[in-house]
Parts: C-alpha cells; structure tokens; sequence
C-alpha cells in the first residue's frame, strides 16, 4: 500500500488571522455605560406611560420583536437566534458555533466569532441576539448540547465572556440562555431539574455568573423548565435572589418562547419580557393584580425602565441598527467561519500516522455516508442557520484535491423515506383513526400500500381535536436473517411499535430521536404482525415505518468503491433532524452507521471515520476497526474545507475535547437520575391556550449526580471514558516541563503558576494547557480535580513558551452549604498541568494558610 502521509504541515492558516484583525476594529459601536443622563431619560419616558402601556411594553409582538410606544418615540426593536448564526432573517454565515465553539478553547477566537455574529446582526437589523446558549453538557443525549458549551462550569465560563463582549461591542444587545439548568430536552416544559444549591452554584449557575458580572451581558433568557419545582420564569430564587440580587443584573430578563406558565408569578419574580407575545403578563392578567396590591406598579414600572435604559444605552432610538458598513454575505464571514471549523475540528485517533494523508499519493479517494453530502453545518431547532453556500465534506476534499484525483461518492445507505416509501407489506397496512387520545370509540378505517407520513420537526401548534391512529400490517420475510425496522415521527409524537403482540419500539413524548430502530430475526417465509400506535401532538400525521434487509442495507456501490479507493472518509453521525432542540437525540449512531463503518472498514484498511454531533457517541461495534477517527461538531458552512485541510496536514488539527466521551451512555454519571422520577409520558393532555399540553404530570429530574459531571466523575472514581475532557491529538507533539507555584501563600489571594509548553515535534501545531486544581484535605467532598485555567499556545517546531497563569480565590473555593457562601480550606492544595484532564504530567503543591 502507498506512504499517505504528508510531512508538510499548517498553511494559509496564520494569514487568515492576520488578516481579520483590522477588520474588526472598525464599526464598534459599544453600549455606552448606565449614566445620570440616560437614566432621567429613561425615567422620563416611564413616567409619561400609562400602566396599561407598561404592560404592552413587557410582551413581545410578532414573534421576534419587541412592543412599539410610538406615545414616547419607541419603535420596537429586532431579534434573532444565533447560536451558530444570525440564523433568523433568511440566509446568513453558518458558523461553527456552541460546542464547537468550546472545543477551541480559544478565547480570542471566542471574541472573534462574537464581533463577526455582532456584524451579522447589524447587517440585518438585528437589536437582540438570542444567544450564547451556556448551559452545562451534563448528558451526551441532551437534543441541544450543540447549542451550549462544555461539561466544565470554568470552560463555559471563560469562553463566554469574550463572546459576549464581542457581540456587544458591535452594538447588539447579546442573551445567555437557558436561564437555568435546561440540561435536557426531553419534556422541557415540564421536568424539573432538582439541584441542591451546591450543585447549582458549582456546576450549572458560574457559566450564567460570568456572563453577567464579567461579560456584562444586557440580556438572560429564562429556560422552560422548572428548577426545584419552580418553573424559571417565576423563580425568585434564580431571578431576583441570584441573577438581580447577588449578581447585580441590570438587563433585561426575557422568556424563552412560550416558557410563561403564570403572568403573576413571573411579574413578581423578575421576569422583565415575556416572549413572544404577552400570553400571561397581560393587561388582562396584570391590571386587576396591580389594583388588588398582587403586582406592585413599581415591580412593572422597574421591568419598563429595564428595557429602555437598555435600549438607550445602546443608541437604538438614535441610530439605525442596520449599519450600510457590514455586509450581509462577506468573505471575512467566510474566513471567520473557516477559522472556527479549522480550531474546532478534533482528532481522536491516528493509528500508525496514517494522517496527514499526502495528497501527491491519493490517485482515488472514497467518500462516503449520509453526512457526506449535502453538508451537515449545524443541528435542528431554532439555531438552524441556512448557509449562503456551505461546503460539505465531499465536495470540500475534492476542491482541495483538485481535477487529477478520482472521487467517488456514495450515500452507502438508503434514505429513511425509501425505506418507509419501499417497504413491501404483505397486502395493505389498515388504518384506524380513533376519535380519541387512547385508541377508544369507534375509529374511522382505511387501507394504505405503506406508512410513509414523516416529516422533520416543525413547529405546529397542539390539536386540540383528540386523536390517535393504529396502523396494523403483517411482514413476510423473503429470506432468513436480520431485519431492521424503522420508526419515526415529529419528536413531540409519542408511539409504541409490537411484533406478533411484543412491544419492540417505542417513543415518550417529548423524548423524540429520528428514527427509532429495531433489529428483528425472522426465518425464511415467516409472517410477523407489525402492530403500530401513534399518538400525533399537532394536527396531520407525521409518522413512517419501515423494514429493511439488513445484509443489503450497505449499498453495494459503496463496498465497491472502498475496495477501489486508495482511502475511504466515512462520513456519518448526526444532523438537523436527528440532534436538535424540542428532542433528545440517541447515543447510539442513526441506524446502519455502524453497519456502513464495518462493511467499508472490511474493504479497506484505510478507513478515516468523520463523526458530526454535538458530543459522544457509540463507537464500540466499529473503532477498533478504523485507524482514524475526526469528531467535526456542527463545523459550520466552511465544514467540508476544514476536514479537507486537516486530512491533508494544510490544517494541523488543534480542536480538544469540550466534553468527555464515554464508552456507553450508561457510563454517564447522569444516565442513572435523566428520565427523573415519572419517566416518560406517552398519552396526550389537555391542550392550554398556548398551545401546550397543560396537565403533564411534572417529572422531578433529580440531579443526583451532583458535581460530578463528565470529567469530575471520571478522575474522580479512578474509572476512565473512552477519550478524556480536554482531549485531542495533534500532527505533533508537545512538552510540558518546569512548573513553578509557590509552596505558600495567604487563602483568598491569587495564585501564579507558570510552565514550559514545548512544540517537541517536526510541524508547527496549537496545545491547549490545562490548569487543574485538586483538594485533597477539604472537609467537603470534593471532585478529584477541576479545571482552573488554561491557554491556547500556538508553536512552532521545537519552540518553547513560558506560561504564566493566575488562579483566584474562586479557583481554591468550593460552595459551603451551611454558610451560603464561597469558601476556602485552608490546607494543600495540588496544581495539576498537562493536556487533558487524564494526562496531567506536572504536578505542585501549594499550601494555602
Ligand atoms: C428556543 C430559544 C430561542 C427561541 C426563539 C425557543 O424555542 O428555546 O433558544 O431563542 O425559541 O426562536
């Protein structure tokens, strides 16, 4: 077999940052600060407001905006969502944002990207970016961890506040979001995260802290589920104890969308806007509240002055938003897009160096999989952004390959709509469609070829005309063997799926993966009955079911083509519809990845597996098989350029674990507290006016898992994932040496530390040291070791760096429950230093008196 490796290495890269600096100096336009001046102007405009007109200001209007006063010269004003881009007013920069965004660990970067979406925004009119998303990554199967950060409380925090500042520096107002502990998906409205307050002030509240006391954050978006059996936007403890009171938050506190469960609650608990629209904090709801002395008119007139001292700071009545000098489709968009894929992109495994391929040697390349083509730039929900003209990983290699180079592409599986669509059901499915929600009373009949109604998640409204609908076919197995059979709908459907009377699928609502699968043995001629219950949320049917051979369910061209090949990229994991907000997404790979790895691998030694997901995944059946292995995220529009670069060494790869992969999702320190006390709901509610079931039963989600999330449980028990928090490997390799700390100091001041990086390799390349603190001798239970500093470092061959590092009194602390306060024990302490939190070689102890 040919030598695919390159020995040149990084390129064009360092010019691209060189070339975005000056760039984003120019149009700041930063809010000014809170000032005697604005504040009697705001207080002005208040005071000529009648109660009612306050109330019509706290609501949102038309989805995105919020309420217009022309009586005081207000005009409303424009929001998007933008988490992996100014996603909301058509075609915009996809970038790779969220946890890929964290996987840089680069907090200039982080600024960068901030600045470029601030840009965006203007461009588009945009007041109020609805992001960063800052919640803690505590399960891998949490639909919207793409959106967030980390697992690590110091990582979310240190990365978000450059972020934030950049967005704002641009005159756009940013949002933290969720606001908090919106840790999962499944049945966001109604679970609530319990957490005793150690845990929330340790683990899930910091990232929130930073963003205020730090980044200044104008905006915070209260989160839909409850905490502790208060739904957030009603919860004093979160809003005015916390986020007003400690932190001194003097923006704008607004909903999530349809997450205000009570107008009076919400009033008098700090929520400042309801959105989208004001569906309890009403005229209607609030007028006879204030009159009764339920709602003081200073509690409303404080949430009025809050938007408009807001609003002022920033110039919006002055100014146009639109600033005619950013651009709505710009190349340094692009570069900037590039940039965050190129530091994003981790590699896992590079067995015998078989990357950086050489692209003089590869003649034929195979690329193959369902995340292949078209591009996978981010995932499902409110984020999904539409690139301008995102690049996919096909056609990114070939462009980088150029004309000589044979590139054959095959999906290697079916599309889930052929299977429902080609499925050849012994005579026809029947239908029943019962005039209820539990399959009672007399249902309408009919007869079907075959079940093939799904469609992506939409946002449609709950039908509130009961219904549900058994589908019953029977399946006659052409040849003994596997056969897998498909189910999926809308992710806030639930359904059940029998053979011959034996559940064998089944969705809760609000749990929602597409497709749920099973694998099914069947002899040669047998007959099974395939018995299906749907319960749809929305109106229409949104439901496919399917069986497919599975020795056929790799398609033949792809084992074909990666036995011709020189080298195979599979291309597989998740994507918009499978990984997305409203559901939880599986842990294992969408159906027949793992089949499709296996029969490439088995044509062809060199086989590169490309993973796209917002974190882990199952890779168990297949990775001993593969020689190398690419966790991509959502890289955003410029993804399939950035793969190319860093297959083909123009890229050194730089990206490190933001999370730690586990083997199972069993392993997972919340696997056992997730589903909560009530577990799934599969029956249908009585729909609110607002469109969402109302008489859930509330699902108690005990955070019994404490602080010990992700590499905290890890380091802690001894036990070791599959690739450790902080983890990634790089075309060189690095050095850490002579840790220096002092032996003593007083408890409560900073501590330095500095150490030696060295690039000990032959190509130029980017290591993220990490900063660990452990506490051995503190009274409390404490995790093992936690991350309390780090710095990108960029070397070139054989370069040294001295880095230098100052740990605060926060970075010694842990939360002391009976006190409610921050505390130090005085004692030793361990400084840990290296590249991952299971690789740490440097180690000093200091003593804190
Ligand atoms: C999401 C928010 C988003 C809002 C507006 C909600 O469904 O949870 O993150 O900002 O929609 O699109």
């Amino acid at each position: 077999m040919k030598n695919l490796q390159n020995t040149t290495s990084v390129s064009f890269f360092a010019l691209i940052l060189a070339c975005l600096s000056p760039i984003f100096s120019a149009h700041a336009q930063a809010p000014a600060p809170d000032s005697p001046a604005i504040e009697a102007k705001a207080q002005a405009m208040v005071a000529k407001l009648t109660l009612a007109q306050k109330v019509e200001l706290i609501g949102g209007i038309d989805s995105m905006y919020t309420h217009a006063m022309p009586a005081i010269g207000l005009p409303r004003f424009k929001m998007s969502d933008a988490s992996v881009g100014v996603r909301t007013w058509g075609p915009t920069t996809a970038y790779a944002g969220g946890v890929a965004l964290a996987a840089t660990w680069d907090t200039e970067f982080a600024r960068t990207l901030g600045e470029g979406l601030g840009k965006d925004a203007r461009a588009r009119n945009v007041n109020f970016l609805l992001g960063p998303g800052v919640n803690i990554a505590r399960s891998p199967i949490a639909g919207r961890n793409f959106e967030y950060l980390s697992e690590d409380p110091y990582l979310n925090a240190t990365i978000v506040v450059p972020f934030i500042q950049g967005v704002q520096s641009q005159g756009v107002i940013a949002t933290a979001k969720h606001y908090a502990l919106n840790d999962q998906e499944f049945n966001r409205h109604n679970a609530s995260s319990d957490a005793d307050e150690r845990t929330m002030r340790e683990i899930y509240l910091p990232a929130f802290e930073a963003a205020v006391t730090k980044g200044h954050v104008d905006a915070v978006m209260n989160s839909y589920n409850q905490v502790n059996g208060v739904h957030a936007t009603e919860n004093e403890f979160l809003n005015l104890k916390v986020l007003k009171g400690e932190w001194g938050f003097k923006g704008v506190l607004m909903s999530d969308w349809d997450a205000t469960y009570d107008g009076v609650a919400a009033a008098n608990n700090g929520l400042d806007l309801e959105m989208p629209s004001p569906k309890f904090m009403n005229a209607k709801n609030l007028l006879p509240a204030v009159q009764a002395g339920q709602v003081k008119e200073s509690t409303i007139d404080d949430k009025v002055l809050r938007l408009i001292r807001t609003e002022l700071r920033y110039g919006f009545t002055d100014r146009p938003q639109f600033d005619p000098a950013d651009s709505t489709y710009s190349v340094a968009d692009r570069a900037i897009a590039l940039r965050g894929a190129l530091e994003s992109i981790t590699l896992l495994k590079n067995e015998g160096h078989l990357l950086p391929l050489d692209s003089g040697k590869v003649k034929t390349i195979a690329i193959i999989g369902p995340d292949a083509w078209p591009a996978v730039t981010g995932g499902g929900g409110s984020s999904a952004a539409t690139a301008f003209e995102p690049v996919s990983t096909l056609t990114g290699i070939a462009n980088l390959l150029g004309p000589d180079v044979h590139v054959l592409y095959s999906r290697g599986l079916p599309e889930m709509v052929d299977v429902f669509r080609q499925t050849q059901w012994n005579g026809d499915v029947k239908v029943e469609i019962y005039p209820s929600r539990d399959f009672t009373g007399t249902p309408e009949t009919g007869a079907r070829r075959n079940v093939s109604d799904w469609k992506p998640n939409q946002w449609e409204p709950a039908d509130p005309t009961p219904r549900s609908i058994r589908y019953t076919a029977a399946f006659k197995a052409g040849r003994a063997g596997k056969y897998l059979l498909l189910a999926a709908a809308s992710g806030e459907d639930a359904f059940k799926v029998s053979a011959d009377g034996k559940q064998i699928l089944d969705q809760v609502r609000a749990e929602g993966q597409v497709p749920k699968y099973t694998s099914i043995d069947l002899t040669a001629g047998q007959t099974v009955k395939i018995e299906a219950d749907y319960a749809p949320l929305a109106a229409g049917t949104r439901f496919g079911m399917g069986i497919v051979y599975e020795p056929e369910l790799v398609s033949a061209d792809a084992k074909q083509f990666a036995s011709l090949a020189d080298v195979v990229v599979v291309a597989i994991g998740f994507n918009a519809p499978t990984e997305g907000e409203g559901h939880d997404r599986t842990f294992t790979l969408p159906w027949g990845q793992d089949a499709l790895v296996e029969a490439v691998a088995a044509a062809n030694p060199h086989t590169i597996v490309t993973l796209t997901g917002g974190g882990g995944m199952d890779t168990r059946r297949w990775l001993d098989k593969v020689p190398a292995l690419l966790h991509t995220w959502y890289p955003g529009q410029e993804g399939g350029t950035a793969v190319a670069e860093v297959l083909f060494g123009k890229h050194n790869p730089e990206g490190k674990l933001p999370v730690s992969f586990d083997r199972a999702w069993e392993d997972s320190p919340s696997a056992p507290y997730y589903y909560g006390v009530t577990g799934g709901d599969t029956t249908l509610h009585t729909i609110g006016e607002n469109g969402k079931p109302l008489d859930y039963t509330i699902a108690h989600i005990r955070y019994g898992d404490r602080l010990m999330v992700g590499y905290r449980y890890w380091t802690t028990t001894g036990k070791h994932p599959l690739f450790p928090f902080g983890f990634g490997l790089s075309y060189t390799t690095f050095s850490f040496a002579n840790l220096q700390a002092p032996a003593t100091t007083a408890s409560g001041s900073a501590v330095t530390v500095s150490f030696d990086v060295t690039n000990s390799g032959s190509v130029a390349g980017a290591e993220v040291a990490q900063v660990y603190v452990s506490d051995p001798s503190a009274k409390a239970i404490r995790p093992e070791r936690e991350l309390k500093g780090f710095e990108k470092v960029r070397l070139a061959p054989g370069e040294t760096r001295h880095v230098t590092l100052s740990l605060d009194a926060r970075a010694f602390s842990y939360w002391d429950e009976a006190g409610h306060k921050w505390t130090i024990d005085p004692g030793k302490f361990e400084i840990l230093v290296g590249d991952s939190s299971e690789n740490t070689p440097l180690r000093a102890e200091v003593t804190l008196n």
